[in-house]
């Protein structure tokens, strides 16, 4: 919930029953959608110390994401909006990760990275709802691929934040894992290869415990390398002083240096999201969603969901 640019409250449901099936579970994800999400605004009304009919205007995500959890957040939100005569506004899950890194400030022209688990994109940024889609991943997205190497090494899911704690401890130059499309002369990346590459390895090694954290510092520094590198090249290519960073992956205290550090030497400002709404949160969609207000939109009843839904038609 806003007010203004002020965050009043954000709450999150999370769904830790998927763990145990190492990966998202979509029926399991909407049957505890539709439990959670009364309590859950409930609980944000309290914290914000508001009553529902002092909220003006209703938001929800309309993709890209689980068809049947989408459904059940737009039909919540469309439903409050008409019982209680307040716009509705179908939100892109993309642009709230875009658009995370200006929470609470005003969105500048830039270069967005959105690294999450279900996408990497490079975006040219111009003001809000003016975007160019500049590149994206061929194959997995940078958090999947985290994910999908921490099960290959027997963490729990999901395994990003566990590979880059286990890898603050690593030696990265143990390993030398691939660069994929590092040098393709555009904005798109690749993640597969070096998945099927930790792959290879394991084999070759006995996993004890620094190997594990060799393993994950190695793997980790191929993959932040390569959005480093292309995030730059591509502010350099279209000649913007700002970066942007935002998505579950901007989490990684690892690439939050490696940014710093490659901006800081060639003068451009970064703004990378809070860590809070790196990971998915509402936050960032209700920001969206007031920047979109500001500007006079709102969106007809009728949006549908859409579980494929691009940053840009
Ligand atoms: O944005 P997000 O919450 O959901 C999607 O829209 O996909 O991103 C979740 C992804 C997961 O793949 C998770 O492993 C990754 O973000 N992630 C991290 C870290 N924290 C979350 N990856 C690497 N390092 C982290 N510290
Ligand atoms: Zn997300």
């Amino acid at each position: 919930m806003l007010a203004g640019g002020d965050l009043l409250a954000s709450e999150i449901a999370s769904q830790t029953e998927h763990a145990q099936y190492g990966g998202v579970v979509p029926e399991v994800a909407s049957r505890s959608h539709l439990t959670q999400i009364q309590p859950l605004i409930e609980r944000a009304l309290a914290a914000a110390h508001l009553k529902i009919g002092q909220v003006d205007a209703f938001a929800a995500t309309s993709g890209p994401g689980l068809a049947t959890s989408l459904m059940i957040g737009a039909s919540v939100a469309k439903g409050l909006a008409i019982g209680l005569g307040r716009p509705f506004l179908a939100v892109n899950h993309l642009e709230g990760h875009l658009l995370s890194p200006f929470f609470g400030k005003e969105v500048r022209a830039s270069v967005g990275l959105v690294v999450s688990g279900g996408h990497t994109l490079l975006v040219e940024l111009e003001s809000v709802g003016r975007y160019r889609v500049l590149g994206q991943t061929q194959d997995d997205a940078a958090g999947e691929c985290f994910d999908k190497v921490g099960k290959l090494l027997g963490l729990p899911y999901p395994g990003g934040p566990h590979v880059n704690r286990l890898a603050d401890a690593g030696d990265a130059t143990r390993f030398d894992f691939p660069r994929s499309m590092m040098h393709s002369g555009d904005f798109h990346f690749s993640f597969s290869g070096l998945k099927t590459a930790v792959r290879y390895t394991l084999p070759k090694v006995t996993l004890d415990d620094q190997t594990l954290r060799d393993l994950c510092a190695s793997f980790q520094e191929a993959v932040i390398e390569v959005l480093v590198r292309k995030t730059i090249a591509a502010a350099k290519a279209m000649g913007k002083r700002v970066i942007g960073v935002g998505g579950g992956v901007s989490c990684n205290t690892h690439l939050r240096k490696k940014l710093r550090e490659a901006c800081e030497s060639e003068s451009i400002e970064l703004l990378i999201a809070d860590p809070k709404l790196c990971t998915d949160n509402a936050a960032m969609i209700a920001f969206v969603a007031a920047e979109k207000l500001r500007l006079g939109e709102s969106s007809p009843l009728t949006t549908d969901i859409n579980p494929n839904l691009p940053l840009v038609a």
